[in-house]
Order: C-alpha cells, then structure tokens, then sequence
C-alpha cells in the first residue's frame, strides 16, 4: 500500500535503517447521534477505510523523535518535557505535536512507561473534515507505545487514554465517540455505544447500502472553541433542568416529554442546545430496531432530521454544510444524509442504495461545485477495522 511504503521509505532516509514496525489507526464517520456523547447518550459510528500509519522502532536515546510527513516537520521530547509542552532543545511542542505527546502524557500518569521510539506517520484522513483524523493519530501513538513496550491494555481502555490526552493536554473537551470507534472499529459494521456504560454492541450495514462521505472542502477556524461552549450550555442545562428534576445527571436522563415542559424556564441559547441532545438521544434510541428490521428509509429520515438539529439548534452547521446536504438529500437513491462529526465545515455522510452510489456521488460533486464553486472530495467508504499493528 502507498502510503506504507512512503512512510517507510522516509523512515529509512531519516534514520538510517528501516522502521520495526508499522501501525494503523482509522478515522471514522458517524451515522447517528451527533453532539450527545458528551450527554451520556448512545452513538452509531464506524472505523472507516482512511486511516493515520505509523513507522516506528525503539530508539537508542532517550528522546522520541516523529515525523509528521503530511506537514513535513518533525517534533522530539521525552517525559521531562512533556509536563512543560516543549521539545528537547527547550523550544514549544508545534501544536500538531500536542496528540502524540497527550498520549504519552496520559500513559505516564498511568505509570505506564513509553519507550523512546523513532516515528514517522501520515494520515489519509483529511485533517479538520469531521472524520477523526486527531483520534486516529492518538490511536496509532497508542499502539506503538503498546508495542514498544510489555503493557496491553484492552481498545477502550486504550480509547479512554486518548480521550484523556485530548481533553486535559490538547485541551478540547471531546467525548469517547472518535477514540472508540478509531479503537474498536469492526469491519462491515456500524458500532451502537451507550457513552454512559461503555457497552457497545455492532450492527452489520446491510449489504445493498453504501456509506457515501462527501467533503465540503470548507473548514472553519476556532472549532474547538465553539465545540467546548457547546458542551459548556448542555452542562448549564442541567444544573438549571436540576431544580425540577432533581434525580437526572446528564440530559440522558430527561425525556422528550419533561424537556418540552421545562424548557420555558432555560436561557433561549440553553434551551436550544438541550433540545438538541434530548431528541437526538430519542433517535438513536430507535436506531437499532430499524437497522435490524432493514428499515432504511425510515433510518434515513432520522439522519435527515438529525441534520435539520444540528443546524438550527446546534447550531454547528455552516453554508456549504446546508447546500450539500440538500442536494445530497434531492438525488436518486439517497436515504438519508446530514454533517457528520463536531460540524463548522468538513464533510457529510450519506446512506445510499449501493448500485446507485457511483451515480450519487457524481451528481453530487457536479451539483455542489457549480452552487459553491469547491470542488468537494467524495468517497464510497467501507467500514472497517479498528487500530491494529500491521507489522
Ligand atoms: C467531535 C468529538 C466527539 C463528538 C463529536 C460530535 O468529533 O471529538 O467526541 O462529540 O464531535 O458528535
């Protein structure tokens, strides 16, 4: 595979031999449950075909140098400077080195040791598309780290690790959902998570439909700002919704029915928020029974509705979002298709007819281009294995 033998080949370049090791770690793509990880609700991703490889061996020293070839640059540390984000000549960690250097941070407050190692990477998963390209990096660290050294945790705990990193070092207050499915992804499957018990169970794709991602191509700054506000007005709703409902701890815990006679009393912006989470926990709740009794169509109008959320309560969505999705939602064949991932550009998934696809996904790419003028990146995606060490 190309991108395996590139990194490999720059490995050797850099240091002098070739890499021990190769791993990979999978983006993902969710179907259903947008924004509710965080709430406690239920989540349908899937491990996609697009993925971060990592070259590695231990390394002689005791500083981990990387790679990054997608930026071109290259980053070294150690445990001492790990607390202070800074690189062994003393300068700043670059920020795209933030997601290696959280794992390992995470690891060692774990007591779990991280052996020096040397790395070079890269990533098809294109980076600020709502695909998980920061969990699959964090992942592949993971597994490298596990590798080097005699520890072995299982996916989710390796998952929560990453989460760790992301929240309290890279300092974005994500939820499980990206590190999960980038952890524990199975192949022609989706994953049903209840983020409160951790249990997961998957579902197979019905075999005559096909997950179609298009990339709007648009990416918006300060994302991470606006998804910590998000989670921020979902916690306030709480506290607020507590004076009535003294027993819920997440919006998990308030029904559909309590919401719509509480939500006078909260903030406009809160209340938005929170109605947002509170269906959308409804929906994936009827999820799997649809799924299972091949209902796709009625599947699709949730995905649809789940769009229409996030856009006007969420408020996470963005123009060339909005356009795409309805040209996607108008073609033959398309059962449904909404912003996937924290939203503010990046991509939208779709469920299609499989022998339609191909068609859909021209017709797609024509009809955004001539509306936006971008010309937007589309894939018929597989759903596929989770992170792994290939050698
Ligand atoms: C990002 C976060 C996830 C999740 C989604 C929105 O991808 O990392 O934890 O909250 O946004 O569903």
């Amino acid at each position: 595979m190309e991108i395996i033998e590139r990194i490999s080949e720059i490995f050797s370049e850099t240091f002098g031999e070739a890499p021990i090791h190769i791993a990979r770690a999978p983006g993902r793509v969710n179907l259903l449950g947008e924004h509710v990880d965080y709430n406690d609700g239920f989540v349908l991703p899937a491990a996609i075909d697009r993925a971060t490889y990592i070259a590695f061996s231990p390394s002689n020293s005791d500083q981990t140098t990387l790679l990054a070839v997608d930026l071109n640059q290259q980053a070294s540390f150690s445990p001492q400077t790990i607390p202070s984000k800074t690189q062994i000549d003393s300068s700043p960690l670059p920020d795209w080195a933030h997601y290696p250097a959280g794992v390992m941070w995470a690891l060692l407050e774990e007591k779990l040791s991280t052996p020096a190692m040397n790395s070079v990477y890269a990533s098809d998963v294109p980076r600020g598309s709502g695909l998980s390209s920061s969990a699959s990096v964090e992942m592949a660290f993971m597994i490298a780290w596990q590798t080097l050294d005699s520890w072995a945790l299982p996916p989710m705990r390796l998952a929560l690790l990453a989460q760790k990193a992301e929240n309290q070092y890279v300092g974005v207050n994500c939820g499980i959902m990206d590190q999960f499915a980038s952890a524990c992804g199975v192949e022609n499957h989706l994953l049903l998570l209840d983020c409160r018990s951790l249990e997961w169970k998957t579902i197979p794709l019905p075999e005559d439909v096909a997950i179609v991602i298009a990339d709007t191509t648009v990416r918006r700054k300060l994302t991470s700002g606006e998804y910590n506000k998000r989670r921020a007005a979902c916690e306030e709703a709480v506290r607020l919704l507590q004076q009535n409902l003294p027993n819920i701890k997440s919006l998990r815990d308030v029904s559909v029915e309590d919401f719509n006679w509480l939500a006078g009393k909260l903030p406009d912006e809160v209340s938005k928020r929170a109605r947002h989470a509170v269906e959308e926990i409804e929906r994936t709740n009827q999820a799997e029974a649809l799924l299972e009794a091949g209902n796709i169509q009625h599947f699709g109008e949730l995905m649809n509705e789940c769009h229409i959320s996030l856009r006007d309560l969420y408020e996470v969505s963005c123009p060339e979002l909005d356009v795409m999705v309805r040209i996607a939602q108008s073609l033959e064949g398309c059962y449904g298709g909404r912003l996937t991932g924290a939203g503010f550009g990046g991509c939208i998934v779709n469920l299609v007819a499989h022998e339609k696809a191909e068609e859909f996904a021209q017709s797609l790419a024509k009809g955004y281009q001539s509306e936006t003028g971008y010309h937007p990146e589309i894939y018929i995606t597989r759903a596929s294995k989770g992170a792994e060490l290939l050698a």
